[in-house]
């Protein structure tokens, strides 16, 4: 566990490095991503269940994700055969075009759960989630933006961390971090991240505890 960490760390130091030599090429990225939108969608935007939105989603982020899949690290039979054919530069641009388009605020169908939301929130204040994924819940760097994913998707990703299916970026970040999650839990914060709509609504819910006027 400690060399799997070591390694890791070394991982992460590294990745900065190499993206220094070679500058993004978002039109570039745009030609590649043509083969992505049978699954991710049009704009990066996924209307399929199990296939993650990328819209607007963090550059680095999709460049970590995309280096896991090929190297094996995070198995995928739908990934596998695609970033076969992905070189490092591909990578970069791909990572510049989906992070460059409009971020997907539209809520799912449906309309949300209060009390499931509620519940949610309190998951994702007791276990410190913005504290990586910030407070809008659109990340940086190589924490993912969460926030008005797929709802399914994001059940997906937390049970696979928690079961260690799924490596993490950083010092086993998510590992840890789901690994005190309950199914319930799962259920509740992935809920309240997928309907959380424009950021605006989102400040102002994290800053609003309790009654507005006392
Ligand atoms: C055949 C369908 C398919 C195609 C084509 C496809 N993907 Fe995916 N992609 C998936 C699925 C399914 C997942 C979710 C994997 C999982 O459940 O862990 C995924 C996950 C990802 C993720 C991880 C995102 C996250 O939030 O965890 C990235 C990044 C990604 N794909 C990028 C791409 C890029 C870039 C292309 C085009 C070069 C592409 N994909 C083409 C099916 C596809
Ligand atoms: C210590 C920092 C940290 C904390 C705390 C944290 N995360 Fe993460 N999270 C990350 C990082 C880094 C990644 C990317 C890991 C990887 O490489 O797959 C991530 C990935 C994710 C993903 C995958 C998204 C995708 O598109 O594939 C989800 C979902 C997620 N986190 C939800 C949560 C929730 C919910 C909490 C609170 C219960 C939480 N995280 C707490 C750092 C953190």
């Amino acid at each position: 566990m400690k060399f799997l960490r070591m390694v890791l760390l070394a991982a992460i130091v590294s990745l900065p490095a190499q993206r220094a030599h070679a500058a993004a090429d978002v039109a570039a990225g745009q030609e590649k991503a043509k083969v992505c939108a049978a699954c991710h969608g049009e704009n990066g935007v996924s209307s399929m269940p199990g296939i993650p939105s990328l819209a607007g989603q963090q550059d680095q982020f999709i460049q970590w994700q995309l280096v896991f899949f090929r190297s094996g690290q995070r198995p995928n039979p739908a990934m596998a055969p695609i970033v076969g054919e992905l070189s490092d530069e591909d990578v970069v641009n791909l990572g510049a075009y989906f992070h460059s388009l409009p971020y997907n605020t539209k809520v799912a169908d449906g309309a949300a759960n209060a009390e499931l939301t509620a519940k949610g929130k309190t998951v994702a204040v007791d276990h410190r989630c913005s504290s990586c994924h910030k407070d809008d819940f659109r990340g940086e760097r190589a924490a993912p933006a969460i926030a008005d994913q797929r709802e399914d998707y994001l059940v997906k990703a937390l049970t696979d961390y928690r079961s260690v299916t799924r490596p993490s970026v950083g010092v086993a970040a998510m590992t840890e971090a789901a690994a005190g999650l309950s199914d319930d839990d799962i259920a509740a914060v992935a809920h309240y991240l997928a309907t959380l709509g424009p950021p605006k609504t989102v400040g102002a819910s994290l800053k609003t505890v309790g009654p507005a006027k006392k």
